[in-house]
């Protein structure tokens, strides 16, 4: 049965890296190409994106045909599914500000994702007794609830994301059940959909802090050059400690080895540094001391120039003709604008906003009123 409705985004604030691609991007295409679904739905959150953007609009316009490029070179293929644009789709926030009567300021407030980003964005600055200080723009605040509404919109059973996403997947379950309870059956649950790699829930930057982002110059872009991408694997973190080739080395915090938990492949090794059988031997070894960092560097190279190389050539193409990429993406707004106006329809009629198309209600009150008459 091929009931699964899939749903994922991500903000146009840069182009996607490595971390994207292990943590999401590569498991959304297996899902894509499994057909295995009623419907698949990838968008643009720009909406969200402006939510502690809002003062740099022009930031998240240029950023949206970087990710649509992205996601094209990735190989997420718009005659399997649908991709769009988040703010194109007008009735999801009329579902978030209805939503927003389910939610209560304290819930919110104990949203470990939001806490955390409140925090590394300085909202708390004028007010540092609380992280929830005066400074704090209430979009932002509300963003779990939007995206709530993202997901429920198109009534999405799997929502393939990162660790970090778990809260929001918490908090939209959440808001569905109590919808649900109050003004019956409309809404459906969706599951967090985790990738299956644990060293991909959160890839370190290259230089071993602790997530990859663009804020701090630590990625690794999709689109890195041949070149810029070996410089970038060279310069990677590995262990203070491991001064000599000889001192034993540490896996523990260790970013080429992270990495290559979460890229390297048994075949890898055939390919590129066949006098090791296996990433266990090539880590013992480098535990025992004698194996040197700039041998693993090369070999993580390899593989991540292996795995780029296709990507990078596809953007190429893609990028020749750009406004198709923009039809593309109309196209895919227009699609999901239909299916979740139907939804919008259904939490019309639940709430009993219905009014003109409940006729049923206009004969109650015109009764009513004759009575009076
Ligand atoms: N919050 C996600 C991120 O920062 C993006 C996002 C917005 C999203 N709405 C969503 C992801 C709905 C999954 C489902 O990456």
């Amino acid at each position: 049965m091929k009931d699964k409705i899939i749903l994922t985004g991500d903000r146009p604030t840069g182009r996607l890296h490595i971390g994207h691609y292990v943590g999401s991007l590569k498991g959304r295409v297996e899902l894509q190409n499994a057909m295995d679904y009623q419907d698949m739905f990838v968008f643009i959150a720009d909406a969200q994106a402006l939510t502690d953007n809002f003062d740099n609009p022009e930031k998240v316009r240029q950023n949206i045909i970087e990710v649509a490029l992205d996601y094209l070179s990735v190989g997420l293929d718009p005659s399997k599914i649908t991709i769009f644009i988040q703010s194109m789709i007008p009735e999801l926030t009329e579902l978030a500000f209805y939503y927003m009567n389910l939610v209560t300021v304290a819930r919110l407030q104990r949203n470990p994702t939001v806490k955390t980003e409140i925090a590394m964005r300085g909202f708390s600055n004028e007010d540092q007794q609380a992280v929830f200080g005066s400074g704090l723009p209430v979009g932002f605040f509300t963003y779990p609830i939007s995206q709530a509404a993202d997901i429920t919109a198109f009534k999405a059973t799997t929502v393939p994301a990162g660790e970090d996403q778990k809260p929001m997947i918490e908090q939209t379950v959440e808001i569905v059940r109590k919808f649900n309870s109050i003004y019956g059956e409309t809404l459906v649950e969706p599951e967090i959909l985790l990738p299956a790699n644990n060293a991909c829930h959160r890839l370190p930057g290259i230089d071993g802090k602790a997530k990859m982002s663009k804020s701090l110059g630590n990625c690794i872009y999709l689109s890195e050059s041949a070149d810029t991408l070996a410089k970038k694997v060279m310069s990677m973190y590995t262990d203070p400690q491991h001064i000599s080739i000889n001192d034993p080395g540490h896996l523990e915090g260790n970013t080429v080895f992270t990495y290559l938990d979460a890229f390297c492949r048994q075949e890898h090794f055939g390919m590129f540094l066949p006098e090791y059988p296996n990433l266990d031997e090539l880590k013992a070894h480098y535990q025992r001391g004698g194996l040197g960092d700039v041998k693993i560097k090369k070999f993580l190279g390899k593989i991540l120039e292996q795995e780029l190389a296709p990507i990078r050539e596809r953007r190429k193409e893609f990028e020749k003709d750009i406004p198709e990429v923009y039809n593309m993406l109309r196209k895919g707004s227009e699609k999901a604008r239909e299916v979740a106006a139907k939804t919008m329809d259904d939490v019309r009629k639940s709430m009993k906003i219905n009014y003109f198309e409940d006729k049923q209600l206009i004969a109650e009150q015109a009764e009513k009123y004759r009575q009076q008459q």
